[in-house]
């Protein structure tokens, strides 16, 4: 019997999972939600989130993909031992992301909200340029998404560094390590791109006492998860003049209640999480190709370790 893989999202993108699937992996028996058959068949599942019983629903699963690059949307302490967690670690995921904080950091670092207000005033008020060399962008969280991002902003010629829990070194890029390095990475850093996961460790960081640590006039741009911001810090941060713009792509809770005054802040710019997305194509190839390597004994792209939760 062909091993069962079941695909849970919505349809439109389960069958270009399942063209995929179809033309490389044949010896997959692949099912797509709600369509499963028995679900005592099923040795791996790809969804955003778990039904409740997993364990239970699915007594031979084997390996759970995440359908996005997060797994915080996953209760990891509730599944069961034998089953590995997998994030998406996929190109069309990283493409997405670089170009969405290349855009971000290339808006602030050429004073585009500045001149967005300036126009509505009909003002013809030129800035000082700044090279790239001369702005200094640091990433938060260098996973695979921190490390497509930051090649992009060395190609653009920016000042960049990133931060880490543990050290990475990274081509043209000044990587800082652990808590004892943040306040360096802070201190020299003009535009914080926010990528880290959002864990015990990292809710809430994004408070009054890390805008403090930045250079007066900073900016920031936020696309790891809204529950590592606080919200009224970062209000109070602009309105003292501490950080200059703030990006965000996500908040909490999403979507964004219309009463929250986070909408209203002039300094405020809001998307609505769509910096990136997981791209069928791609992503099913990264699929295929673990299974692959869980049949061989190998190790996975994206295996999550669970005491670190990401
Ligand atoms: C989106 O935020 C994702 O985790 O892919």
């Amino acid at each position: 019997m062909r091993p069962v893989f079941v695909f849970k999202a919505d349809g439109q993108r389960g069958r270009q999972w399942a063209d995929v699937f179809g033309r490389e992996a044949p010896d997959i028996d692949f099912r797509l939600w709600p369509e499963i058959g028995e679900p005592q068949q099923v040795r791996y599942l790809a969804t955003w989130v778990a039904p409740a019983d997993l364990g239970m629903q699915f007594p031979k699963l084997e390996l759970l993909f995440s359908t996005g690059a997060g797994v915080d949307q996953f209760d990891v302490a509730a599944l069961p031992p034998r089953v590995s967690l997998v994030r998406m670690v996929e190109p069309g995921i990283a493409h997405g992301m670089v170009e969405y904080v290349t855009h971000a950091v290339l808006d602030l670092h050429r004073d585009m909200p500045a001149y967005r207000r300036a126009q509505q005033q009909r003002q013809w008020q030129p800035l000082p340029v700044r090279t790239a060399a001369e702005c200094s962008v640091g990433v938060l969280g260098l996973g695979s998404l921190g490390q497509a991002v930051l090649a992009q902003l060395v190609a653009l010629g920016y000042d960049a560094a990133g931060w880490s829990r543990s050290r990475r070194a990274l081509p043209g890029v000044r990587c800082h390590a652990s808590a004892d390095e943040l306040d360096a990475f802070l201190a020299r850093t003009q535009i914080l791109v926010c990528l880290l996961p959002l864990t015990d460790a990292t809710r809430g960081m994004l408070d009054a006492a890390l805008f403090a640590k930045l250079p007066r006039g900073a900016n920031l741009v936020h696309v790891g998860r809204g529950p590592q911001l606080v919200p009224g810090d970062l209000l109070r941060a602009l309105d003292a003049g501490q950080l200059a713009e703030a990006v965000l792509d996500v908040t909490d809770p999403e979507p964004l209640p219309e009463t929250d005054p986070l909408w209203r802040h002039p300094r405020v710019c809001i998307t609505p999480h769509i910096a990136s997305m997981t791209q069928p194509q791609t992503a099913a190839r990264v699929v295929i190709d673990n299974l692959r390597r869980h049949a061989r004994g190998e190790a996975l792209v994206g295996l999550v370790d669970r005491a670190r939760g990401y």
